[in-house]
């Protein structure tokens, strides 16, 4: 019986490391954003989006084009067609031909390479990021996840412009200072809010599946892995009464 319980016991750790997936995501305003990356028709919109809106300034150095295809079933031709337009070829990683130091006058910064952000910060990070742009007192772009960020709000006119509504917090020790209570949207964009809640997880999702293009595969031969487990503890079940038998 001892044997058993050990046996089950390690079944449901292997059960409970297997279902949990760490994502280093925290902080204030980060919200679920309910990415799944198996959702292939979400990373193909994604991928669409990423291309179309974010590879000019940020490459994708560990990810190539081919490997993309084959991952979320795009055939060479629609990859070509749909999320190409340099002169790059199937099989060359998504780069772009931005100069660094270029980047770095125009933004005071030189845009990230993004290829390991989905594992750095996590969906929900960049799902809240992407919504997370306002416009404030300045005039410019600002972001609640990552204050005074020098990337503009390029979605800006799919989401609209949001500007924030303050209210005071007084904190333990007295003081008292503004936070953002919530957002207004000063300018309709062209999609409604929940589409934009979409196209912001699309997005996410596709940036997770970057960050860890083998987690495609791993989440799918897991559950093989735990049936497995589950029929070899009945089986080594069956073993020990019948030697016990023996035994008595
Ligand atoms: C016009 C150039 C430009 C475009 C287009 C652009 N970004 Fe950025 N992005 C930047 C710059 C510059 C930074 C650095 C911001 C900073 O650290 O202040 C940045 C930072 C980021 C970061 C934060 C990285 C980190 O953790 O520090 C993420 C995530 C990001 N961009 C995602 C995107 C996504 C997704 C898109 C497409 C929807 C996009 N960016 C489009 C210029 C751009």
């Amino acid at each position: 019986m001892k044997k058993l319980t050990a046996s089950l016991f390690i079944t449901a750790l292997l059960l409970s490391a297997v279902s949990t997936t760490v994502s280093a995501t925290g902080g204030a305003g980060v919200e679920h954003s309910g990415a799944n990356i198996s959702d292939t028709a979400s990373l193909q919109r994604g991928a669409k989006w990423y291309v179309n809106y974010c590879l000019g300034c940020h490459t994708l150095s560990y990810m190539r084009y081919n490997r993309l295809a084959a991952d979320l079933g795009l055939s060479e031709e629609m990859v070509m067609q749909n999320l190409v337009d340099s002169n790059a070829k199937f099989g060359d990683t998504m780069d772009i031909a931005m100069d660094a130091d270029q980047a770095n006058s125009w933004f005071g910064k030189t845009p990230p390479d993004l290829s390991l952000i989905g594992r750095s910060r996590g969906s929900d990070w960049l799902y809240s990021y992407l919504r997370g742009f306002y416009k404030d007192e300045t005039g410019g772009w600002n972001n609640t996840l990552l204050p005074n960020a020098s990337m503009p709000h390029v979605l800006w006119h799919l989401q609209g412009i949001q500007t924030p509504v303050y209210r005071q917090e007084t904190s333990e020790s007295g003081f008292t200072h503004e936070v953002i209570d919530h957002f207004e949207l000063a300018t309709p964009g062209t999609q409604s809010t929940q589409e934009f809640e979409e196209t912001a997880r699309d997005i996410a999702a596709f940036l997770e599946y970057v960050g860890e293009p083998a987690k495609l595969k791993r989440k799918g031969v897991g559950i093989w892995v735990i049936l497995f487990l589950v029929l070899f503890t009945f089986i080594a079940y069956l073993l020990k009464v019948e030697y016990w038998r023996d035994v008595h």
